[in-house]
């Protein structure tokens, strides 16, 4: 028996036949289990169409090769336009190859099962979704694939940012090769860069959080802190509202990122959204209009594995 405790680096660990599983957070008491089953994948969808695309941009440094379509500064417009939403959800947790299944968590029973059924209800094509870090439970790029081809056969685009699980993540040009081979094309990575889509700015990063009595580490906070600045200095000179997507909480049971908060008011953030926190974190968690800007938890137990509409 091996253990995965996630102490955010890069812990070591091993598996053989049960593995528990556990999230360091304030409250020791959240996502702690023994994972026993397996989750299935869903049937195979294929056909993304970037040209119902109406208005999606990357910008920023880009490294390597893009997807087809995606270039630096590139954007794709439709005569046939509609109204394009976005939507935005976290910690999706995938296991779809692997035997680490999410039910031994109270709330998470058949979470992938549900959160196919919420995304196929209201997401199309045309729409864009941000999905808040903490993807994939895979180790490796490779492993990963069948998670990816999951979020790739569902509707719309979709924009990854790192969770402190995402241990598959690696370079950007790498990650978008191994993309651009599997022919998961409507999947892009926010990392350094930002993304204009139906008149929001996208930028985001994985941000940072102390847990359990952890010292203020100023090192690690402004290494992440010069992240979120390119993806926000990235920016193209399109009008309109600047939303920063986190997977950790700028504001957590008392303690604030306060670099973090600075560049938000600096760059003129309107929302912030952030994953990470689960099940009795909840209580600690701030919602609503804090500093200036409104914060919200996207976590997918959170939104009940229901993607949160936040442009229409
Ligand atoms: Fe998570
Ligand atoms: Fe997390």
């Amino acid at each position: 028996m091996g253990a995965h405790l996630d102490l955010r680096g890069r812990t070591q660990f091993s598996f053989i036949v049960v593995y528990a599983v556990g999230y360091v957070t304030n409250d020791p008491a959240i996502f702690i289990g023994i994972r026993s089953s397996v989750i299935t994948g869903i049937p195979h969808r294929t056909g993304h169409n970037n040209s119902l695309l109406s208005n999606f941009i990357l910008r920023g440094k880009t490294i390597g090769n893009t997807l087809a379509g995606f270039g630096n500064n590139n954007q794709i417009r439709n005569s046939a336009r509609r109204i394009m939403a976005i939507y935005a959800i976290g910690d999706l947790h995938l296991s779809v190859a692997a035997d680490k299944p999410m039910d031994i968590f109270a709330g998470w029973e058949n979470h992938t099962e549900k959160l196919i059924a919420n995304w196929k209800k209201k997401i199309t094509d045309q729409d864009t979704i941000v999905l808040a870090g903490d993807i994939s439970w895979e180790m490796s790029l490779g492993k990963a694939i069948p998670d990816f081809r999951l979020i790739h056969q569902l509707p719309g685009q979709k924009i990854i940012l790192k969770g402190n699980h995402d241990y598959w993540w690696t370079s950007l040009s790498k990650m978008r090769e191994t993309l651009e081979k599997h022919e998961l094309d409507s999947i892009h990575f926010l990392h350094n860069n930002s993304y204009y889509v139906e008149g929001v700015h996208i930028c985001g990063s994985r941000g940072w959080i102390f847990e359990n009595g952890e010292p203020y580490d100023e090192k690690i906070i402004r290494r992440e802190a010069l992240r979120i600045e390119a993806s926000l200095k990235s920016r193209g000179s399109e009008e309109g509202e600047t939303m920063l997507f986190l997977h950790y909480p700028p504001i957590y049971a008392g303690q604030t990122l306060e670099p973090y908060i600075k560049l938000m008011q600096q760059y003129g953030v309107s929302r912030c959204y952030y994953g990470h926190i689960h099940g009795k974190g909840y209580k600690y968690a701030v919602s609503g209009l804090c500093r200036g800007i409104e914060m919200s938890l996207i976590s997918a137990d959170y939104l009940s594995f229901d993607p949160l509409l936040i442009k229409k």
